[in-house]
Parts: structure tokens; sequence; C-alpha cells
């Protein structure tokens, strides 16, 4: 069974075939970050535009790496939300077609479960080449998208060796959510905790801002406090009225008035100047104390539920997957079989949204109509 993914829930444009629920044939991801960098964050209508510009040509790049065609394709799965308006309806109206045209089932999927799902791939398919339409074969990283990233080789992936077990406990951690979440089964879960405010990721952005360094936050934050002291900035944490609540907004303030100390400037003062008020020790050392906290509040309520659940595995997934320090901290920590989706693979994808398809498929949840299928930017799990 191959299921073509296509996700656009924010400023990704991306397409993937995936095989089995776990074979990875290509995964093409067309990012238009550089042009929402000036603003320091995502701008909608930039994001939508430029997603449909590249969601045709992404597609067919998905498809070629993958060396499938559409008699190949058995299914399309299709990010229905949560997400930015615009840019869902772009993924949706182009896979809504698609499954008509090219008479194909068509799945809606949830992006933020689907993040979990970017763990149950464990392998690739054979294919290093791309085949163009003018028949030649050039490499993945010649065969360029405009305002693309170059995509990886399909084989550069670190895959883990098996699928994780059920009952499986998932941290999903990105720009937009943060929560813990029990799956006793595919789709049969229980959410644990989820956040009362900012997701992690949001709160990684923010601190980016207040420090001055360059979109998306949680790399440069990461980067940046390399060369910190963890321990430098006392921050507080939240009182939750729930075991597995999270709370972010708290400490990005905290974060802000420990700069404005730093920085000898009143409370008042525009967080906008306050960069070039700091040098690069003390912005090393804020970026290290809240990457320590902000760490410290998702490992804790990891561990409680570890604890109290005794699951089989545990999945960190979503783009705050991607720092070093969670990784470690939790390998350290808890002694579990732990599933990092390829660091590729944390950020938004397609082929997590083609993978959680293929589990919908397979556990008999009828196909959408594709002529009334509606895109849903606040779907919750
Ligand atoms: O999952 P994702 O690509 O998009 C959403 O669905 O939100 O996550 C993006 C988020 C951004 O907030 C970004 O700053 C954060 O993931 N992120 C990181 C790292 N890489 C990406 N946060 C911390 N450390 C990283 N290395
Ligand atoms: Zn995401």
């Amino acid at each position: 069974m191959t299921v073509l993914g296509i996700e656009t829930s924010c400023d990704e444009t991306a397409a993937a075939v995936v095989k089995d629920g776990c074979r990875l044939l290509s995964n093409v991801v067309a990012s238009s970050m550089d042009l929402h960098t000036a603003y320091g964050g995502v701008v909608p209508e930039i994001a939508a535009r430029a997603q449909l510009e590249t969601i045709l040509p992404v597609i067919d790049q998905a498809l070629n790496t993958a060396r499938t065609d559409w008699s190949d394709i058995d299914a399309i799965a299709v990010t229905q939300g949560p997400g930015l308006s615009g840019s869902l309806l772009i993924g949706a109206t182009t896979a809504q077609t698609l499954a008509i045209t090219k008479k194909k089932p068509l799945y809606g999927v949830n992006h933020v479960e689907a993040h979990v799902y970017a763990a149950f791939l464990t392998s690739f398919g054979k294919n290093k080449e791309v085949r163009s339409e003018d028949g030649k074969e050039y490499t993945n990283s010649q065969f360029l998208i405009p305002n693309s990233q170059p995509p990886a080789f399909i084989s550069n992936y670190i895959f883990p060796k098996k699928q994780p077990r059920f009952p499986l406990l998932a941290l999903i951690v990105s720009g937009g959510h943060t929560q813990l979440v029990l799956f006793k089964d595919h789709f049969d879960y229980k959410i644990l905790g989820k956040t009362a405010d900012d997701a992690v990721g949001e709160a990684f952005d923010k601190v980016a801002k207040i420090l001055g360094l360059p979109y998306p936050g949680g790399p440069s934050v990461a980067k940046e406090a390399a060369a910190g002291n963890p321990r430098a900035i006392k921050l507080p944490e939240a009182k939750m009225s729930s075991r597995y609540a999270f709370s972010f907004s708290g400490l990005k303030t905290a974060v802000l008035r420990a700069t404005q100390h730093l920085a000898g400037v009143p409370y008042d003062f525009p967080s906008s100047g306050l960069p070039r008020l700091l040098n690069k020790a003390q912005k090393a050392d804020i970026a290290a104390s809240f990457q320590a906290k902000a760490v410290d509040m998702l490992i804790s309520r990891l561990a409680m539920a570890v604890e109290e659940f005794q699951p089989a595995a545990v999945v960190i997934a979503g783009g705050v997957a991607a720092n070093q320090e969670l990784r470690s901290r939790a390998d350290k920590q808890l002694k579990l079989p732990f599933f990092y989706p390829d660091i590729k693979l944390c950020t938004d994808n397609a082929a997590m949204i083609a993978t959680l398809g293929y589990y919908k498929i397979k556990s008999g949840q009828h196909a959408a109509d594709p002529y009334t299928l509606e895109i849903d930017p606040a779907l919750s799990m």
C-alpha cells in the first residue's frame, strides 16, 4: 500500500511517498522560511502564496524521487488541520482535486497526531536519484524548486530499527503544540496534558526575538545556548493545577524581565531595543538558562507519566524534538526505549502525514468525500 502525503499547515510545502506505513520512498519539503525572516515570524499570506507556487512541483518531485507514478499510488493523505487557514486550503484543495481526477481515496489527517507517526518510519527506498521530466537522472540536490532548501538525499536518514510498541507515551512539542499523549493503540489515545498558554517552540521563537537571534528561534537559541551557563539565571516555574499541564508564557516573560535587568533598563523598555545592549556572553547565558528550564519542564512531566503509566515506548516528536539538550536529558534521565524521528522528520513534513494516512486505511476508517472535505484550522486531537 503506497500513500502520497501532502502537508501545508504552516510555512512548508511538503509531499512524500510512504510504502506500507514504514518505508520512506521520498520526502520533499520546500520552505518559505527565508521569506519570513525579515518579519521575525511566519506571515500567513506570504506562506500561502509560496505554497500555491510550489505545491505542484513539490508533488511531482515526491513522485519522481520515489520512482512512482499515479498508478502506484493507492491513496492520498492530506493535513486537514490544525494550521493557518490559507495554507491548509492550498494543500487540501490540491489533494481534493487530485483525488477526484486521479480517482484515489482521500484521507484528511490531524497534523499534531501525525508528528508522532514520523517515528513509525523505519527504512528508506533504494532510489537515491531523481528522474526529471527530461528523462535525465539528477541527484536530489540538483533538482531544485524555487525558494526551497535542497532536499536531503533520501538515504541520509537515521531511522529506528523497529517501530515503537504500545502503550506508547508521546511528547509532542512543536511551534504550535505541547502535549503529552498516551496511546493504548492506533487511534485509541488519551491526552494527559497540554499547554495552558504558549507552545514550547513558540517560547523558543519568542526568546530568540528578545535576544535578536534569527528566525526560526529553536535552532538559534540552541546554538547560542551551547556557549552559555544554564545556571546563570534563575527562572521561575508556574504552578499548574493539573499534574501534566504545561505553561511557557510565564517563562518567556521571566526571560524578558531577566534580560531587561541584565541590560540595566526598566521593565517598560521595549524588547526590540534589548539585543544591542547585550554582549555575546550574556546572550549565551540567557539562552542556556531558558533552554535548561524549558527542557526541565518537559522532562519532569514526561518522567512522571513514565512512572505512572509504564509505557512500552516513548516518542518525542515535533519541531522541538530536534533539540539536542532535550534528547540527551531524556536519554540520561529515563530508562526506556526512546524513539526520535530523524531531525528532517521532526519538523513539518508530509512523510508523517502519509504514514498516519496508511494507519487510517489499515484500521478500516472511511475515506473522505473529496467534494466536501473541509479544513479545520483549530482541529484538536
Ligand atoms: O513541528 P514544527 O516544524 O512546526 C509546527 O507544527 O509548529 O515545529 C517548529 C518549531 C519552531 O518553534 C522551532 O523554533 C522549533 O520547532 N524548533 C526547535 C529546534 N528546531 C526547531 N526548538 C528547539 N530546538 C531546536 N533544535
Ligand atoms: Zn508541526
